[in-house]
């Protein structure tokens, strides 16, 4: 491998779930960002369909990884490394990218790096803040996980205090969503309808207590369908306005507890749902307040990408970890504390 001048040269690819995403890195600085979604083909089903979505991935990876290499003015021979998402996500959806990075590392002979989904949406914040992330208290939200973990080391080690024992925060808001027949995915939906509404229209219940790190949604969840049973009549906006708040209230309440209990002064709100609005703007006051210094990545860098995969090979590779095995193992169930493949 080269000797880096500015950091590592690493193509990232990321197909968990309905994107089929290329990112390039050249150490922490992003050149390249490209996203084919196929979330149009599932929105009429109001879920994912595994096997559209692998479909989608093998039609649109070849043009995608071409793409990116043409936006970050690059070529395959340049790169140091090849980083994928290698879990957790769907399974199908999964081998296709594990395959295409696979098959790149060994025409190219470069590294090959299998990371971890979950462990990359909290690394793809070292592309817009160059400031230390490490120790850090990470509130992880997307649609398969919520998660509180101490982050000592991204690359090499994160511990979970807590995670969610029902539905994820973003499932939460693509089911209510779906009761208030909104668009899928729900969570911009809610974001947006929320917008005309009274966040303190509503009391809905907060679930677990505070000092508890991890998350239960399926009684907030009864909770918003039941009012909607009973009262038909209600804004629309205070529900949602409401029914996210609570969201963004549990959220925050924990993520910032974890903080006090460790004594670290550092949170980073990442996945799907960091691109919330109210979440964001609640965040920042209670950091604010808290003297704890708050890293949100920007919208675009938060829901699915494969900048942030990129980010994650190009911490790995920077923290010496071997590479691993070509033709290595997909796997649609990992823990956050497993942040690389051997
Ligand atoms: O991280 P992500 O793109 O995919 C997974 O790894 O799951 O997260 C997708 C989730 C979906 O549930 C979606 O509704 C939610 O993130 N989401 C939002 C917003 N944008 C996306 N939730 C709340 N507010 C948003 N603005
Ligand atoms: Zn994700």
């Amino acid at each position: 491998m080269s000797t880096f001048t500015s950091g590592p040269l690493v193509l990232g690819i990321e197909t968990s779930c309905d994107e089929t995403a290329v990112g390039i890195v050249r150490g922490r600085t992003l050149l390249a960002n490209v996203i084919s979604s196929s979330v149009n083909e599932h929105a009429r089903f109001g879920g994912v369909v595994p096997e559209i979505a692998s479909r989608a991935h093998l039609e649109a990876m070849q043009s995608v990884i071409a793409r990116a290499l043409d936006e970050a003015k690059v070529s395959l021979n340049d790169l140091d490394a090849i980083g994928v998402t290698a879990g957790p996500g769907l399974i199908g959806a999964l081998l296709v990218g594990t395959s295409a990075a696979s098959g790149l590392a060994l025409g190219l002979n470069k590294p090959l790096f299998g990371v971890n989904h979950l462990s990359s949406h909290l690394a793809v914040d070292a592309l817009t803040d160059t400031r230390e992330i490490k120790p850090a208290i990470g509130l992880l939200v997307s649609g398969g996980h919520s998660s509180i973990i101490e982050l000592r080391d991204v690359a090499r080690e994160v511990h979970v205090l807590g995670a969610t024992i029902d539905d994820a925060a973003g499932e939460a808001f693509d089911k209510i969503a779906r009761i208030l027949d909104l668009d899928f995915p729900g969570g911009p939906a809610i974001d947006r309808l929320a917008k005309s509404g009274n966040p303190a229209a509503i009391d809905f219940p907060r679930g677990l207590a505070e000092s508890d790190y991890n998350f239960s949604f399926s009684g907030l969840k009864t909770a918003v369908s039941r009012y909607l049973q009973k009262s038909p009549q209600v804004h629309r906006g205070d529900l949602a306005a409401s029914f996210q708040e609570a969201v963004v209230d549990v959220l925050l309440t924990k993520a910032l507890a974890a903080c006090k209990e460790t004594g670290i002064d550092r949170l980073i709100i990442a996945g799907g749902v960091a691109a919330n609005s109210r979440l964001r703007e609640v965040a920042a006051e209670r950091c604010a307040v808290m003297k704890i210094e708050l890293r949100t990545p920007p919208i675009a860098l938060c829901t699915d990408n494969g900048a942030m995969v990129a980010a994650m090979t190009s911490l790995v590779v920077s923290a010496g970890v071997k590479p691993s095995a070509i033709g290595l193992e997909a796997m649609s169930t990992v823990p956050l504390s497993q942040p690389t493949w051997a």
